[in-house]
């Protein structure tokens, strides 16, 4: 397939099989055009159901040959109907991205990337990261024999992150810094190691996390939902949905959109401030702060993809206090038995808050995408007292710790 690599800001365009990550004129991120004239549903479908679930599902869309994929069995997670959001006539829905391989739905573009960097004859893969991105890119240059650096704000992500970044053998840097400082030195690290970057500005990230929308429509019976609900750092991902779903538009799916809303914490919303505001750029948050240590971001790299797809969508952008973030993440593990770490119950509580004020018109399908698994970060639950009851190994014992109740 024919394929481009456009610039997000001047509309700059450059061949598909350079090796760019910033726009050759201004310096901007580029995003993946590809040329859809000759795809349509009616002559995919068929091929897509013949495959299992997943990313590579949709190979036709994706802009990487199937052959040498990198993969660990990413995609394909539940689309899950959820009760806890509003009134019974919603029909809300969480997409439980924490399924994936690695816990994330980073998976899904690192699959992809990966592929693409072993396309490239690169030996050395780079991030910088809250975690996910690190513990994701790690599992797949260690499924490509690939070797792979991580810089992380030092302190600042979660253990299992660390746990598994390390395990699957990258060498991880900690920076005396936030995740922003991190990201404004990854290409230039790169350039000194010879190593390919794998954040969220690689263009061949977001069309492996763009089927994520996909699956969403396939698994709504072939339909758009009237709402998307996505929890926003750098911001890649909501844009990588935005892209799905308008090249699902291109090929004659749908003729409807979804409308996006952005969430992010109090502490770390310069996405939501813009939109909220009404500018044109967004204001770097100096020293971003919030429990939901994945999007504590302050200066998204992806900030004017995210802009622009919330406002074409004719979406919305919420910040919301941590408190309302940790009593979704509880709510969603007590009520429904989805247990997501704190970043990716933003969006529930985003949604939350939406039906509460009455956004959501009666009827209207409304996906929250759950991003991460809440084992990933144990910390944020821990601080709550874990209430274990000791007991002797007998049945006698067990009752009384049960206070006599049966
Ligand atoms: N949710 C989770 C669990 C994340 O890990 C991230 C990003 C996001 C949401 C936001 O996604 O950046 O595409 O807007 N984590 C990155 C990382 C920054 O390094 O793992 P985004």
């Amino acid at each position: 397939m024919e394929v481009a690599l456009e610039c997000v800001s001047c509309g700059s365009t450059f061949p598909g099989r350079d090796d760019l990550l910033h726009c050759r004129q201004c310096g901007d991120g580029l995003q993946l055009t590809l040329d859809l004239r000759a795809a349509s549903l009616d002559s995919l479908a068929p091929a897509w159901q013949s495959r299992t679930p997943g990313v590579w599902r949709y190979r036709e869309l994706l802009p990487v040959p199937h052959e040498h994929a990198v993969s660990l069995g990413e995609g394909g997670t539940a689309l899950l109907p959820v009760s806890l959001v509003g009134p019974p006539s919603l029909q809300a829905y969480v997409k439980n991205e924490g399924q994936n391989p690695t816990g994330s739905f980073k998976d899904r573009g690192m699959t992809v990337g990966v592929t693409r960097a072993v396309a490239l004859g690169r030996k050395r893969v780079i991030c910088a990261s809250t975690g996910n991105t690190a513990a994701s890119l790690a599992a797949y240059a260690a499924r490509a024999s690939l070797e792979c650096v991580v810089l992380v704000p030092a302190g600042g992500v979660a253990q299992g992150k660390l746990a598994q970044a390390h395990f699957e053998g990258a060498r991880v840097v900690g920076l005396r810094g936030t995740f922003d400082d991190a990201m404004a030195l990854v290409s230039e690290a790169a350039k000194e190691l010879d190593a390919y970057v794998l954040n969220s500005i690689n263009p061949y990230r977001i069309e492996g996390q763009k089927t994520a929308a996909f699956e969403v429509f396939e698994q709504l019976g072939r339909r758009v939902p009237d709402w998307v609900v996505c929890p926003v750092g750098n911001g890649g991902n909501l844009a990588a949905y935005w892209k799905g779903f308008q090249e699902l538009r291109t090929i004659g799916a749908t003729d409807r959109l979804p409308r996006l809303v952005g969430v992010q914490a109090e502490g770390a919303a310069p996405i939501a401030d813009a939109i909220l505001e009404d500018r044109r750029e967004i204001r770097p948050v100096e020293k971003p702060e919030t429990v939901a240590s994945a999007i504590r971001i302050g200066n998204p790299a992806n900030w004017r993809k995210t802009v622009r797809a919330i406002r074409e969508s004719r979406g919305l952008a919420l910040k919301l206090p941590d408190a309302a973030i940790v009593d979704a993440q509880k709510r969603l593990a007590r009520e429904e038995g989805i247990f997501l770490e704190p970043a990716s119950a933003a969006s529930l509580a985003g949604a939350m808050r939406l039906a509460k004020e009455g956004t959501f018109a009666a009827g209207a399908a409304v996906v929250c995408v759950g991003t991460g698994h809440g084992l990933k970060d144990p910390e944020a639950a821990l601080r709550e007292r874990v209430d274990v009851t000791p007991a002797e190994p007998t049945v006698a014992s067990v009752l009384a710790a049960l206070g006599g109740r049966r």
